[in-house]
């Protein structure tokens, strides 16, 4: 046979396998097209390429069909959309505001909500999306954690993780930063607050940011770019190399019969899979827009246009800033001035206990082999009760953010549940240092318990 039929037949055969069909009509294309560039072998192996069965692995997944969502519906909302504060008047069919002086960036949200056919449906799945896309990839992380999936050789891809989160839970806050109704420009001078707070550079950073003191006028502007084209094409390069180095390293796997570090047992991407997570991908959507449907969020009509000397009572951000406006309420104000230096108390909360929060998550793979002299490559995770301490620190963590998240509404939670505000949050100031270690020491203690009753029994 000359090499030219091989290749032919070896395509042939690959499809029929892949598909697992006989005749195909998309054989002659494919045909054509391998004469042409070639590659069918290598496609071949990679349509077989196996992804092991798990609904861990879902959230991942969720947290990619979310930025499909968000780029599909951003793009009709960039349609309508216009990022200037130049002031007009509203002649809009909300009557209430009818008159009222406002920017042409409102006013343009104003008119995608109650004016153009589908835009609020759009604007809701957009903001549901952004709200599941960051809670997926939490979850996400969390479960990395759990499983010790950060050890070799998957170190960069961890740390490609952690990234993600930063960059969608910053485009977040550019996104609902951007219809300048009150929620949102309250949110954008406490980011100014955070910014002008850092000492020597603050002042002069803020100002660059924001191009001058604020409100200056211009910020929506500056933001739209950011949120519309850098931060989702750094997202989407930053999802492309997490994708490209999980394709090359190959998915972990739970440990089970038959599944080594060398061996990975699961379902082949064509065509169980990839029909698999189409399916999958069109349940986030319908999911995203059932609760856009029938859930509110962010009715921008409501809270009025923003103006730097109103406020709202029981203002909230989206859940993902929740923790970081826990830490901003719970802090004393303690403002230090040390010399000609102020250190404003917001300061502590907003700009160094991120900091202790990120620079740790993100060297986590290293703290981990420090602590376990573990440097071999991992396909098989660990299950939580194997390995009790890495288990404990993860739960202290959880128990740590839920303790900022539940600061972050302590207004609302008070005012629900009729307690006193200054009690409540005195309560939550000593549940910030009291609760993590709490539940730490109770994991492991209940993990230890557990992993003894294990060995008897096995014995
Ligand atoms: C990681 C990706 C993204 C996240 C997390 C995100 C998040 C958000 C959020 C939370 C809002 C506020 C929605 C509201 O008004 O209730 C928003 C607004 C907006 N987004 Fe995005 N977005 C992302 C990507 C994009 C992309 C790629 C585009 C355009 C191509 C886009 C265009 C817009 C526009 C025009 C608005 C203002 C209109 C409005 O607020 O209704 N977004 N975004």
């Amino acid at each position: 046979m000359s090499r030219d039929r091989r290749q032919d037949h070896d395509l042939k055969r690959g499809l029929g396998n892949a598909f697992g069909v006989r005749r195909s009509p998309i054989r002659p294309a494919a045909r054509w097209l391998d004469t042409n560039l070639g590659g069918s072998g290598l496609l071949r192996a990679e349509l077989r390429h196996i992804f092991p069965d798990s609904w861990a692995f879902f959230l991942g997944e969720i947290a990619m069909f979310c930025f499909i969502i968000l780029v599909a519906t951003g793009i009709f909302l960039a349609l309508f959309f216009q990022a200037s504060e130049a002031p007009v008047v509203y002649d809009g069919s909300y009557a209430p505001l009818a008159g009222a002086e406002i920017s042409i960036a409102y006013d343009s949200v104003l008119e995608l909500s109650l004016d153009v056919p589908a835009g609020l449906l759009m604007r809701q799945v957009h903001h549901w999306a952004a709200l599941v896309f960051v809670g997926a990839l939490i979850i996400h992380l969390l479960r990395m954690l759990l499983t010790a999936a950060y050890r070799r050789p998957r170190r960069i891809n961890y740390l490609i993780g952690v990234s993600l989160v930063l960059l969608v839970g910053m485009n977040g806050l550019m996104g609902y930063s951007l219809p300048d109704d009150l929620l949102s420009g309250t949110g954008l001078r406490i980011a100014f607050s955070i910014t002008e707070s850092i000492p020597f550079i603050g002042p002069a950073l803020a100002t660059l940011l924001f191009g001058g003191e604020f409100p200056s006028g211009g910020l929506i502007a500056r933001i739209y770019p950011v949120h519309i084209f850098l931060l989702p094409a750094a997202i989407a390069g930053l999802l492309g190399a997490h994708l490209g180095l999980l394709w090359l390293q190959r998915h972990t796997q739970f440990p089970g019969p038959g599944r080594s570090d060398r061996v990975i047992v699961g379902t082949p991407m064509v065509p169980a899979y990839a029909l698999r997570t189409t399916g999958y991908l069109l349940m986030v959507a319908g999911v995203c827009t059932a609760f856009a449907a029938f859930a509110q969020i962010n009715p921008v009509w409501l809270y009025g246009p923003y103006r730097a000397w109103d406020a709202t009572t029981a203002a909230q951000p989206d859940w993902y800033m929740g923790w970081l406006e826990g830490a901003v309420r719970m802090m004393p104000g303690w403002d230090i001035q040390i010399g000609g230096l102020l250190i404003p108390a917001i300061f502590w909360p907003a700009v160094v206990l991120p900091g202790l929060i990120f620079t740790p998550l993100f060297l986590v793979p290293w703290i981990d082999w420090v602590a376990t002299r573990d440097g071999a490559f991992h396909n098989v995770l660990m299950l939580p009760g194997q390995h009790p301490v890495r288990s404990a620190l993860t739960a202290g963590f959880i128990a740590f953010l839920t303790v900022l998240l539940v600061a972050g509404g302590n207004d609302v939670f008070a005012f629900v549940y009729g307690w006193s505000q200054p009690a409540f949050l005195t309560v939550l100031q000593y549940l910030f240092f009291l609760l993590p270690p709490a539940v730490a020491v109770v994991t492991y203690a209940l993990l230890r318990v557990r992993a003894r009753r294990w060995a008897t029994t096995v014995r």
